[in-house]
């Protein structure tokens, strides 16, 4: 069997504790209640992959990420967060998120100007599409009050694209927050938007692979510290 390698044997550089965030941008998501929660993948515009993406955001075996928050771009209108610290009994199938995702719409009027509505802990709805929750999550100079808020003063902005740089070539970034797409490409503007934002554009493997399954495998590369500690 191989030696182990340095970083595990060493430990002392092994990051621990940061915070991580992942947004998803849901271009056909819905943005009022009216949806069926049997009809994730159709009538309610590929919720099914969302509520995947909290799944492998937040969850462990038998646990939950208290370090991680997922940020839901529901068509540009709103933005829904669950976050790993505070949000309760949540429970990781399809059915129960997509379930809190309707409840936070079905708050919406609560939420007004930047003030999120909280239908449940740990779970808000910002009034908020791609360009402002993006500048809250990780818009360095350009940050505004929302979903960031409470989060690290300078986190790293990564957008999880086919093209980018292979994960291994990047250093283990200190607060990242991951930016992905639905089953869409992301549009000319939001492309536009992270060429401005976004610190590293980075791919996690050869294939185009779903956006749960590439979170699976960010979370993978900073729970090894880049691969080096397992
Ligand atoms: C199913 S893919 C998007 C589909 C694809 N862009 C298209 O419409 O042709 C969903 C998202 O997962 C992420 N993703 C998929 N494969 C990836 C890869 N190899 N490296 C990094 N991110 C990936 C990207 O954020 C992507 O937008």
């Amino acid at each position: 069997m191989s030696e182990a390698p340095d970083a595990e044997k060493a430990g002392s550089d092994v990051k621990k504790g940061g915070s991580v965030a992942f947004v998803i941008v849901g271009h056909d998501a819905p943005t009022t209640p009216e949806f069926s929660l049997s009809d994730l993948p159709g009538g309610a515009g590929r919720l099914d992959l969302l509520a995947r993406c909290v799944n492998a955001g937040l969850f462990l075996s038998h646990g939950i990420r208290e370090n991680v928050r997922v940020h839901l771009v529901l068509d540009d209108t709103y933005t829904v967060s669950f976050d790993g610290a505070s949000v309760r009994n949540l429970s990781p199938d399809e059915r129960n998120v997509a379930a809190r995702v309707r409840g936070a719409l079905e708050a919406s009027d609560g939420a007004i100007g930047h003030q999120p509505a909280e239908p449940s802990p740990g779970v808000r709805l910002y009034r908020m599409g791609f360009e402002e929750t993006l500048e809250s999550v990780a818009g360095g100079g350009r940050r505004v009050s929302g979903p960031g808020e409470g989060g690290p003063p300078d986190p790293t902005a990564v957008q999880l694209h086919e093209d980018g740089t292979p994960l291994p070539e990047l250093d283990v970034p200190d607060d990242p927050v991951f930016v992905l797409s639905d089953h869409h490409d992301f549009s000319d503007e939001e492309s536009a938007l992270l060429s401005e934002i976004a610190d590293e554009h980075v791919r996690v493997g050869p294939e185009r692979i779903h956006a749960d399954h590439a979170i699976t495998i960010a979370h993978n590369y900073l729970d090894t510290d880049g691969y080096r500690r397992y």
